[in-house]
């Protein structure tokens, strides 16, 4: 059951391509920095902007709402948040697999945007032992965030309850919160699809683990099986509450309205303990 995890890996780079159609700082210089020193050859779909954008800046802004400043991000991939946070002195640690973590610190370097807050460091989402390497980094006495984007979907129920109860284990140590736009239920799938028509087809190719079955149904099902883990309470946020952050409307010239019922469907949630 444990096994096969770095056939996700790849799906970093589909979720790369996309930010380089937005405003997001640094992401077309690391684009860059993958296709001249990676290898992996996988469907890349531009459509994807909008969704992608909306879930990295939905995620940002509720993080600063909490005005928690000390990250833990796991399935980091190679998204720009960590540089972004750790240069306005966040705490930030990336956790991704082997693979995916020697690139992004080969990139760190030669890009030049390491800084010393910035910590990435090679660990599973489903090892708890994983997350216990970042307590070096991070301030007992504070409160700590804990972020990820696309793992969760990849994962069957049983493994995302050992992610879960990984981050509860660590939230309790820390107070904290959790966030996350990888519970979006089934119902984004249809609306995903009526946009994107190959998306969902074109990842089965990159990765085999890109199951329906394994979607949450509704918000339902997600508050109950985050309230078997431990959990007191999730709060739902959509993200058509970034719509208008949305620069690759533009960029791509997108016709905005027909990702309306995509941007209601698609959410992101902040789980407490
Ligand atoms: C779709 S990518 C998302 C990357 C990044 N969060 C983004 O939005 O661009 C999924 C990521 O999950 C990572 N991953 C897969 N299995 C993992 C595990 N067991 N523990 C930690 N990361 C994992 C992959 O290596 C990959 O970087």
């Amino acid at each position: 059951m444990l096994e096969n995890f770095e056939s996700i890996s790849p799906t970093a780079i589909v979720t790369s391509y996309p930010r380089t159609f937005t405003d997001i700082p640094y992401e077309k210089t690391i684009y860059e920095w993958l296709c001249t020193n990676c290898n992996e050859k996988v469907n890349l779909n531009k459509m994807l902007a909008p969704e992608i954008e909306a879930r990295y800046k939905l995620t940002n802004k509720l993080l600063e709402l909490t005005k928690i400043n000390q990250v833990l991000e796991i399935a980091a991939g190679y998204s720009s948040r960590g540089i972004i946070y750790s240069k306005k002195d966040y705490r930030y640690v990336e956790m991704d697999l082997e693979g995916v973590v020697k690139n992004k610190n080969e990139l760190l370097k030669e890009l030049n945007l390491n800084n010393e807050n910035l910590h990435v460091i090679n660990g599973s989402a489903l090892n708890y032992e994983d997350f216990n390497k970042s307590n070096q980094y991070f301030r007992k006495d504070k409160e700590l965030a804990i972020i990820n984007e696309g793992l969760l979907r990849y994962l069957t129920f049983d493994e995302k309850k050992i992610v879960a109860t990984n981050i509860y284990k660590m939230l309790k140590e820390y107070n904290g919160i959790w966030i996350t736009c990888d519970v979006t239920p089934k119902k984004f799938i249809k609306s995903q699809n009526n946009v994107n028509p190959e998306l969902n087809s074109n990842l089965n190719d990159v990765t085999s683990r890109n199951d329906l079955k394994d979607r949450f149904e509704d918000f339902n099902h997600i508050k109950k099986f985050m309230k078997e883990i431990g959990f007191s309470n999730v709060e739902i946020h959509k993200f058509s509450e970034v719509k208008d952050d949305i620069k690759s409307f533009d960029i791509l010239n997108i016709d905005k309205e027909q990702y309306d019922e995509l941007l209601e469907n698609a959410i992101v949630a902040i789980i407490t303990i």
